[in-house]
């Protein structure tokens, strides 16, 4: 059945970006949409504009019958339902349940968590911990990347507290963090779901550490722990009233809305991070109740599919033209590449075709004159999608943000049109997608919405190739190979061994 859909979407004629346009006067209407957070009280509005990009209507038809064939509707109902959706694990995926989109049972789980996550924030805010400047949040991944892209993103106009994400095992990593840190003010987040990853673990002990160095009076009383494993918070020494949980079926690479978020409530403050959720919700509601190409991170899937599986592309590219969104790409890489970086499907059938192609990018303007030459003239074809705000986030002469936003959408254009020349040094071949996510303003709210849409793109994207995208075995056997060189008496390959002789660990 999707082969027969499959085969038919590879005979479909394909138009380049500029007949597409001249052939349906409509297109921008169609594939350009402005999407309005909240009902009563508006929350803010993003523009996501799909229009330069190869997607027409028989694709779309052909992508519709695709995701009929592959029952995206019941595997979207079962996301939301709080269904076993990763089954090689056993588990829900109830990362919308933590912004109130979800089964009851879980919203409510949630709701409760977050109560005590916001009451121990305010109450930290307000000095119960004595005066806290800093807070270092040791966590990797998904227990890192979301919190250091979403206070980048958020605390620019001044944070409440200076946080310091620090995931690397890298000593380097810390050494920085505490170099600018007062340990007398300091207090530690260590973000662990499972609270044994070995990185975190050790950098969270080197912070204990350093608190005795420097002679803090209670180290244990600095710390606060953001985990789904309590039992073993306690076990290595958090008070109970310190730690912060989150349930089982929240992803670690979906968990910034759980207390992982704990150090942008911080720099924040509880409401901020309150209407970031508000705004995932939006997304959320958005998602589970619009049908067919309307559903925008569906439709993003189609556009992904369309490049990945029919244009063999093997990379995407991602450009945040705002510096506070530098962060983005890091975070999408971990949210694409380990959902859908599978070979096999959810019941362990090979998948066909290529799955989640290489998420990569940068900042603009700063790309431009680093990468976007191969992007005009090289021979790979890499769909890209440029992200930017209408507002501007500094207060300096308005050039600044008017030049920043002209530069944005000159290298959509430039990238669509090319440009004929005689010197074919000189020439852009054109016909080269893109596809634009405009936000009115970057606030906590559509920051939110914009991170819930790549989640459901990301999941949608994993229905239309059957991948189950909330497990990551593939993270497994690196790990399990550098305990057996640290516990020694394994012999390993050739160069391994040479290697490890080189650096004196063998
Ligand atoms: O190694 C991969 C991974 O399991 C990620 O999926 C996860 O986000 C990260 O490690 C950190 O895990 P934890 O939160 O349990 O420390």
């Amino acid at each position: 059945m999707t082969d027969a859909i499959w085969d038919a979407l590879k005979g479909l004629a394909k138009p380049s970006l500029t007949e597409l346009f001249d052939g349906d006067s409509q297109r921008l209407d169609k594939l350009s949409t402005r999407f309005e957070l909240g009902e009563e009280e508006t929350l803010g509005e993003i523009r996501f504009d799909w229009s330069k990009t190869h997607l027409d209507d028989a694709h779309i038809a052909a992508f519709e019958e695709l995701a009929g064939a592959m029952d995206f509707a019941g595997r979207r109902a079962a996301l939301f339902a709080g269904e076993i959706v990763n089954p090689t694990e056993g588990r829900a995926a109830e990362h919308t349940a933590q912004r109130g989109v979800g089964k009851e049972e879980s919203v409510q789980l949630a709701l409760d968590y977050h109560h005590k996550t916001a009451a121990i924030v305010e109450a930290i805010l307000r000095g119960a911990m004595g005066e806290v400047k800093h807070l270092i949040h040791v966590g990797i991944g998904g227990s890192a990347l979301g919190p250091a892209l979403a206070v980048d993103a958020l605390a620019e106009e001044g944070s409440l507290v200076d946080v310091h994400v620090v995931s690397n095992i890298d000593g380097v990593a810390l050494e920085r963090a505490l170099r600018a840190c007062d340990p007398q003010t300091t207090m530690l987040a260590i973000a662990s779901k499972t609270f044994t990853t070995i990185e975190t673990m050790t950098n969270a002990e080197s912070v204990m550490n350093w608190f005795r160095e420097n002679e803090v009076a209670d180290p244990y009383g600095r710390v606060v722990a953001l985990t789904a494993s309590p039992e073993k918070a306690v076990e290595w020494g958090v008070d109970e009233t310190r730690i912060l949980p989150f349930s089982e079926s929240v992803g670690g690479r979906y968990s910034l809305w759980s207390s992982i978020g704990f150090p942008v409530a911080m720099a924040l403050g509880w409401p901020d991070f309150a209407e970031f959720l508000a705004g995932a919700a939006a997304m959320d509601e958005h998602f589970r109740d619009t049908d067919g190409a309307d559903n925008l991170p569906l439709r993003a899937a189609f556009a992904d599919q369309y490049y990945t599986r029919l244009r063999g592309c093997q990379t995407r590219a991602v450009f945040a033209y705002d510096q506070r969104l530098a962060l983005l790409p890091d975070y999408l890489q971990q949210l694409e590449m380990e959902s859908n970086g599978k070979s096999v499907k959810a019941d362990g059938t090979p998948v066909e075709g290529p799955t989640a192609p290489i998420t990569w990018g940068g900042v603009g303007t700063d790309a431009q004159h680093a990468v976007f030459q191969l992007l005009h003239q090289g021979t790979n074809l890499v769909p890209v999608d440029f992200i930017a705000c209408i507002a501007p986030g500094d207060d300096l002469a308005e050039d600044h943000h008017r030049i920043l936003l002209s530069n944005c959408f000159a290298q959509g254009a430039a990238l669509m049109a090319g440009k004929a020349s005689e010197d074919a040094a000189r020439a852009y071949p054109g016909d080269r997608p893109s596809a634009t996510i405009l936000l009115d303003d970057l606030t906590p709210a559509t920051f939110g919405a914009l991170v819930a849409f790549h989640e459901h793109r990301t999941f949608a994207n994993a229905v239309l190739m059957g991948i189950n995208p909330f497990d990551q075995f593939g993270v497994e056997l690196g790990k399990a190979i550098a305990k057996q060189i640290e516990k020694g008496g394994t012999t390993f390959d050739p160069s391994t061994e040479a290697l490890l002789q080189a650096a004196g660990i063998a």
